[in-house]
């Protein structure tokens, strides 16, 4: 059939730069040591893994539709209205449904530049125009922000932390960013990673979204609980932000595993603190080596560090993530984030990051 009458698809997506995962293999390596996705380094609770496998006999049951007790659990966890929560494939899933709902055609979202590249992605898959707003050290800038706000723009994300850098927003900070958006502007604050973080001026989201009608804050079961195969996120949302979201989900767009899981995961309040103790030890522990090995990280507080290389061939970024892959270790390359002196590694076990920090030491001195 000729080309001019095969389906087109909607503007901007063929625009798209598909999403590149972290890599999961070595060729000739039988369990490379995988550090480019930022999975839990301990792995879910056993009591979460118990109920997955308990749920074997009822696969042919389709899931409740409104996720209605994890609702409860994440409101009894969390002291939030379940009525205002929204429960996706994935905070990836309700990324897409936002810009789904609030974006498209003729509209702008705005993202910081290092920032998550599902943003851009799920934004121009909708027709929607990506504006990638400048980073004051390696940190989203709210003045930017707000100086980049047009009568088109729709949405503004922020990672808080961010991911690849790792550095975040104070609660003050993010207050003034919303308090300066037009009230139109939907701020989405995605804290997927907020559960590692350990500073006294940092808050997820929830207060904000509590205070104001254009906030939704978003988290996720991949990164601490360790559920990442499951996909499983949430969203807690002013009630029209909900009812709007429950309008273009699909009817079962979370399955009963993960809701049943999620639910387990959650009460093993235990298990979240052996993971948030080991990456308070390990990632001030691995950023420390890498201090010393003058490889400039990033100030992360995710469970990820984000060294920065020289600008000799032998000692560059893509001869790093090289140098690791031989030594069976998978980072993350960070082109696509335009940051291409810098490779994230997500902290991994005990052995793990010792191996890492050795052989980058192995490295940066051959
Ligand atoms: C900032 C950020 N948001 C969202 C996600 C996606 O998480 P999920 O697995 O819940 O879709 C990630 C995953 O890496 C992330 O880094």
């Amino acid at each position: 059939m000729a080309a001019k009458d095969a389906p087109v698809p909607g503007p901007g997506i063929m625009e798209i730069a598909p999403y590149v995962p972290g890599e999961a293999k070595i060729e000739g390596a039988e369990r490379p040591i995988r550090l480019a996705a930022n999975e839990s380094a301990l792995g879910p609770s056993p009591k979460a893994i118990a109920a997955y496998r308990a749920l074997a006999g009822e696969l042919h049951r389709y899931p409740e539709g409104g996720s209605a007790l994890l609702r409860e659990a994440l409101g009894h966890a969390h002291g939030l209205d379940p009525a205002r929560i929204v429960c996706g494939a994935g905070s990836d899933e309700l990324i897409a449904l936002l810009l789904r709902a609030y974006a498209g055609v003729d509209t702008e979202v705005l993202y910081s530049r290092h920032g998550f590249l599902m943003y851009p992605i799920g934004a121009q898959a909708v027709g929607a125009t990506p504006i990638a707003v400048p980073e004051k050290a390696l940190t989203a800038d709210v003045d930017a922000i707000l100086d980049h706000v047009t009568d088109r723009t729709r949405l503004v994300f922020i990672a808080n932390p961010n991911n690849p850098t790792g550095t975040y927003l104070s609660e003050r900070e993010m207050a003034r960013l919303q308090a300066g958006l037009p009230s139109h502007v939907l701020l989405v604050i995605d804290a997927a990673y907020a559960e590692f973080v350990n500073r006294n001026d940092y808050e997820a989201g929830a207060r904000l979204v509590d205070r104001a009608e254009n906030v939704v804050m978003l988290r996720t079961f991949s990164k601490i609980y360790a559920l990442a195969a499951l996909r499983l996120g949430w969203a807690y949302c002013p009630s029209a932000i909900a009812d709007v979201l429950n309008r273009v989900r699909g009817p079962f767009n979370v399955s009963a595993v993960a809701q049943a899981v999620g639910v387990v995961a959650l009460e093993d309040t235990e298990a979240l603190r052996r993971a948030q103790e080991h990456n308070n030890h390990w990632l001030p522990w691995l950023n420390e080596r890498l201090a010393a090995l003058d490889l400039d990280p990033s100030p992360s507080v995710g469970n990820f560090v984000l060294p920065r290389f020289p600008d000799d061939p032998r000692h560059n970024a893509d001869a790093a993530f090289e140098f690791l892959q031989s030594r069976n270790i998978i980072a993350r390359k960070m082109g696509g984030y335009q940051l291409p002196d810098r490779i994230r590694i997500t902290i991994g076990t005990a052995e793990e990051n010792r191996k890492v920090a050795a052989v980058l030491a192995e490295f940066m001195a051959s």
